[in-house]
């Protein structure tokens, strides 16, 4: 299918897609959002997809959720469409690892947007931000919540309330992102890191996202028995004695994702 608001190619085991409205810096539409809906829908059941990568330009990964499309809108519209914050369910609930690769701008939404994603690999040249504040808002799709937990109360709530970017080096410091490289090796870097994510066992790879996104969810001990019980199940797996029989036996494991 053809998207307007995106780039997508599906290589190597990795799904990418690329943010693309170069003339609004990527802001995110209803439009954009639906898409990239649509877009992981697809993925989810496509075999040839085991890691995905989500990116945008060199100038902005996403300045925001589209101020010109919102400014006219009522609560009603905002709460009734649920505008917005409605598609990102589906990313919320994609089950394969997704990698934010955040060059530039990831401003309000496209703060928000990188953080729903399982980590964030930096260019040098990144800009993070919840400036919502500037324009008589706030954030609405995780920027007073999940920034919260990444980078902790106090920077979370001066960056909310002053509007104020945190640079690449200071989102690695406070926990925001995994890793920071230079511009001209971010998605080189972030395709080799998903290589490496999808030639793993990918029910592995699912059940360790899901054990690691229960941890902001529950309390230290229901997660530790979560995580417990997940790791027993997977001693269901074929994939789990190929693994193990491969360490044994000096050779490179052949998962078969059972
Ligand atoms: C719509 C946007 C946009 C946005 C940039 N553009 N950000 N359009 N929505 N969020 C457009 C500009 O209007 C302009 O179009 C073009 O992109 C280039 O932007 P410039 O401002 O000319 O670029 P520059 O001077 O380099 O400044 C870059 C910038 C600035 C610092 C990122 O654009 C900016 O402050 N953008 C807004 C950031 C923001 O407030 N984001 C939060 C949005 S609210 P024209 O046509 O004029 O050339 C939000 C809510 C999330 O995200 C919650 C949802 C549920």
């Amino acid at each position: 299918m053809a998207y307007e608001t995106l780039i997508v190619e599906v290589a190597d085991h990795i799904g990418l897609i690329r943010l693309n409205r170069p003339e609004a810096l990527n802001a995110l539409n209803m439009q954009l959002l639906e898409e990239l809906a649509d877009v992981l829908v697809s993925f989810s059941t496509n075999d040839k997809v085991r890691c995905v990568i989500i990116t945008g330009s060199e100038k902005a990964f996403a300045a925001g959720a589209d101020i010109k499309e919102m400014s006219e809108k009522s609560f009603t519209d905002m709460f009734e469409a649920d505008y917005f914050t409605g598609p990102t369910e589906t990313l919320l609930r994609f089950r394969k690892p997704i990698i934010a690769a955040v060059s530039g701008y990831a401003l309000g939404g496209g703060c928000e947007l990188a953080m729903m994603c399982d980590f964030i690999i930096a260019s040098d040249t990144a800009k993070f931000g919840q400036p919502e504040i500037n324009l008589g808002v706030m954030g609405g799709m995780g920027g007073t919540q999940r920034l919260t937990r990444f980078v902790g109360k106090s920077k979370a709530m001066e960056m909310n309330l002053t509007g104020r970017f945190m640079d690449a080096a200071e989102a690695e410091r406070s926990g925001l992102v995994s890793r920071v490289v230079p511009a001209k090796d971010l998605l080189d870097d972030a395709k080799a890191t998903a290589a490496k994510i999808a030639e793993k066992s990918l029910i592995a790879a699912m059940a360790v996202k899901e054990a690691v996104n229960r941890s902001y969810e529950t309390t230290l001990r229901e997660g530790v028995l979560f995580e417990r019980r997940v790791f027993h199940s997977l001693f269901s797996s074929e994939d789990q004695a190929e693994g193990m029989a491969a360490f044994t036996e000096k050779r490179a494991p052949q998962f078969r994702d059972r």
